[in-house]
C-alpha cells in the first residue's frame, strides 16, 4: 500500500508517535511504501494569494518547487495521512499554509480524478481541546479534493510531550491504531465498491453547472472540458 504522510509539525512528539504507531500497526497487514513530508521543512512558504495557480495553472505557483512533489505523491498514494497537533484550536500554521496551496485541486476548481478513489486519514492530538475543529480543517481538504473514504484519529493526550503521556494511554492508543489499521485495510480492499460520498456527487453536479457558464476562469473550464465532464463523461 502506498502511503503519503504529511507531518503537520516537525517535532517527534505525541502526534508523530501516534502516526508511527499507526504505521506500525498497518505494516502488520500490508507492505507499506511511505513517502513522508514534514512541515514546514518540505513546504516552507505561505500562499501569496497571487491566484496564479487558479488562472495559469499550478506549475506557475511561485512555490511549485515544493508543492509539485507533494501533489505527485498525493495522486500516487492509496492512503493520504495528514497529521497535526492542535495549535490555537486548529491545525498548525505550517499545515494550513500547505492546504492553502492545494485549493487549485478542489472540486470547485480543477479536481484531480486520481483523488477519487483514495482513503484519507487525519491524526490529531491536543493537550485538552480543539480536536473537532482541527480534524474538520483537514477533512475539508479531503472532501473538496474528492477523496472517497475518510477516517480520523483524535486524541486528547493531556500532555506537552510524548514522554509525559502515561503508559496506559500509550497502550490504549496502540490498540485504537490496531483497530483503525484493520478498518483501513478493509476499506482499501473494497475501495471501488464503497458508496460514493454524497457531498462529492452533489458538489460535482453543482460545479459542472457552474463550469458550463464559466467565463471568468478559462483555465479551470478547460480542465473540465478536457476531462469530458462538460460533455457527459462521469468520473465516478
Ligand atoms: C503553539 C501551540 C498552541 C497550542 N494550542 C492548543 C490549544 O489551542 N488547545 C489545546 O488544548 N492544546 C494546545 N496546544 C497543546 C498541543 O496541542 C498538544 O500538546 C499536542 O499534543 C502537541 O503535539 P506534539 O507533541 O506532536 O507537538 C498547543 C501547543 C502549542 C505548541
Amino acid at each position: 500500500m502506498k502511503v503519503i504522510v504529511i507531518n503537520g509539525n516537525s517535532r517527534h512528539g505525541s502526534t508523530w508517535n501516534c502516526m508511527k504507531l499507526f504505521i506500525q500497526e498497518l505494516s502488520k497487514y500490508k507492505t507499506v511504501e511511505i513517502t513522508e513530508f514534514t512541515l514546514p521543512k518540505d513546504m516552507p512558504h505561505f500562499c501569496n494569494g497571487c491566484f496564479s495557480c487558479f488562472y495559469n495553472g499550478e506549475n506557475t505557483c511561485p512555490h511549485s518547487l515544493y508543492v509539485n512533489p507533494i501533489v505527485t505523491s498525493l495522486t500516487e498514494a492509496d492512503l493520504i495521512l495528514i497529521t497535526s497537533p492542535v495549535y490555537a484550536m486548529d491545525v498548525s500554521g505550517q499545515l494550513k499554509a500547505l492546504l492553502d496551496h492545494l485549493c487549485f485541486m478542489w472540486l470547485s476548481h480543477r479536481p484531480n480524478p486520481k483523488m477519487f478513489n483514495k482513503i484519507g486519514l487525519s491524526i490529531t492530538t491536543t493537550a485538552g481541546a480543539g480536536l473537532g475543529h482541527t480534524t474538520k480543517t483537514i477533512k475539508n481538504s479531503f472532501k473538496f479534493w474528492g477523496v472517497k473514504k475518510v477516517f480520523s484519529f483524535k486524541n486528547p493526550v493531556s500532555a506537552m510531550k510524548w514522554s509525559d503521556v502515561s503508559l496506559k494511554k500509550q497502550e490504549a492508543i496502540q490498540k485504537e491504531m490496531a483497530k483503525l489499521a484493520r478498518k483501513i485495510v478493509k476499506a482499501a480492499k473494497s475501495i471501488d465498491s464503497l458508496p460514493k460520498p454524497i457531498f462529492r456527487s452533489l458538489m460535482f453536479f453543482l460545479m459542472k453547472g457552474m463550469m458550463k457558464k464559466n467565463t471568468w476562469n478559462p483555465y479551470d473550464r478547460k480542465h473540465w472540458e478536457n476531462q469530458g465532464w462538460l460533455s457527459g463523461s462521469k468520473p465516478f
